[in-house]
């Protein structure tokens, strides 16, 4: 494998290469000691596989993107102080598969390059898509403008109620990959597979793989988890989530996203392959704020204003702010809202039980049916559909009973 590093400064190109040729003997590594954005083409001598790249100026920021478009299939890894969101955003856009903080020690540089090189030499690409590319599942996320606004309630609750009782089959991916809860939400069965898991079996991730390393919290809805321990989550990279969702994609028909409340190369990924992103919040003034931030994100990253809808979580009639205020606060001109129902909400979350099946007529699990079919058109709520004719026989759906 033929590996360029790129730095204006030769001592350091020298140390990286150095490490890399000493790391694998496979790895043949030249230097080209000069800033980015002062190289015309990659090209010159042959094509690398792979290029590392220090990022110094905003110049060389729009020179990769340039390279990486005329060699989509070279590989990169970049050396960059923290990147804002945005950047990093395009930075994976333009195919940056690592991206490691600087200053870099020389054996962090060798990690992040031989996960690029294991990636690589993979084994077999997973088992074509099981649908055409016309029914790929529906892909919504679902995020916190700030921790407590209900998105993993909503994320849960929502994906329960697209199952239809097992009519279709649901997806819900946790992507709170420190402290997530999503599956608490549903049923509190410890799953033995989680995110980080199938992450780190990447190189043989197929449809069998991710079906089994998700639980089945009823029919049709099912969730593949946050890792238990916070600090595996460390593991799970963009790259991960895309090859998880996009074989999702082919698994199901819906696939809902709990992004949670960071802004990370890991939910940006997330939120990029998703056809809707709802973002959740209340109607108070840290929400607003919270909001308006990720209103920004949104726009910074190209969003079409119909690819995101806005959730007001908790809502209350006679709020000091009202929804009016939100709108012009964020520019935008639709708002969707949910009520605020402490007791139901805690009951469901407290059982590990849907709000459908913990309070079926309440005006909350209405507004989430609601929401449920703007999302998905088509979408029945439970109290359109037949009732099985065990109901029917004992009449059941009062709170609490139905499981
Ligand atoms: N519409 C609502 N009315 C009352 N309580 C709610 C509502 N939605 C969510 N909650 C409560 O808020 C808590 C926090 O929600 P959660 O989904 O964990 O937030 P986030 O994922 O955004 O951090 C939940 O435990 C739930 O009990
Ligand atoms: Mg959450």
């Amino acid at each position: 494998m033929k590996i360029k590093v790129i730095s204006p400064i030769p001592l350091q190109a020298e140390a990286w290469r150095s490490a890399l040729a000493t790391s694998d003997r496979t790895l043949q590594v030249e230097i080209l000691a000069q800033p980015l954005d002062q190289l015309a083409s990659l090209a010159n001598g042959s094509l690398p596989d792979l290029i590392v790249v220090e990022l110094v100026s905003g110049r060389d920021f729009d020179a990769l993107e340039r390279l990486a478009a005329q060699h989509p299939e070279v590989e990169v890894v970049l050396v960059s102080d923290a990147l804002p969101p945005e950047r990093l955003m395009r930075a994976m856009r333009a195919g940056v598969r690592e991206v490691v903080p600087a200053p870099v020690e020389p054996a962090a540089l060798v990690a992040a390059v031989q996960r690029v090189v294991r990636k690589r030499h993979a084994a077999a690409p997973p088992s074509p898509p099981a649908r055409p590319a016309q029914e790929l599942a529906r892909v919504l996320a679902f995020i916190s403008c700030k921790g407590g606004s209900g998105a993993t309630f909503i994320a849960a609750n929502v994906a329960h109620l697209l199952a239809e009782g097992g009519r279709r089959r649901v997806a819900l991916i946790d992507l709170n990959l420190q402290f997530g809860d999503a599956l608490l939400f549903l049923g509190s069965t410890r799953a033995g597979s989680d995110v980080a898991t199938v992450a780190a079996s990447i190189d043989r991730l197929d449809r069998q793989l991710l079906q089994s390393a998700m639980i089945v919290v009823s029919p049709g809805v099912h969730v593949l988890a946050a890792p238990d321990d916070p600090s595996r989550g460390g593991e799970v990279t963009p790259a991960h989530v895309e090859a998880i969702v996009q074989l999702a994609r082919t698994l199901f028909d819906v696939v809902v996203i709990d992004a949670g409340r960071a802004l990370t190369g890991v939910t940006l990924q997330a939120l990029d392959q998703a056809d809707r992103v709802c973002a959740v919040l209340q109607l108070t003034l840290p929400f607003v704020r919270d909001g308006r931030r990720l209103r920004e994100v949104f726009r910074s990253l190209g969003y079409a204003d119909g690819k995101t809808a806005w959730l007001v979580n908790r809502h209350e009639k006679g709020s000091q702010i009202s929804l009016d205020d939100l709108r012009r606060t964020l520019g935008i001109t639709e708002v969707l809202t949910l009520p605020n129902d402490y007791m139901a909400a805690a009951a469901s979350v407290n059982q590990g039980v849907p709000m459908a099946e913990v309070a079926s007529s309440s005006a909350l699990s209405r507004a989430l049916a609601d929401l449920a079919r703007q999302l998905v058109p088509g979408t029945t709520s439970p109290a359109e559909r037949p009732r099985s004719w065990l109901r029917q026989l004992f009449g059941g759906t009062s709170a609490g009973t139905s499981r």
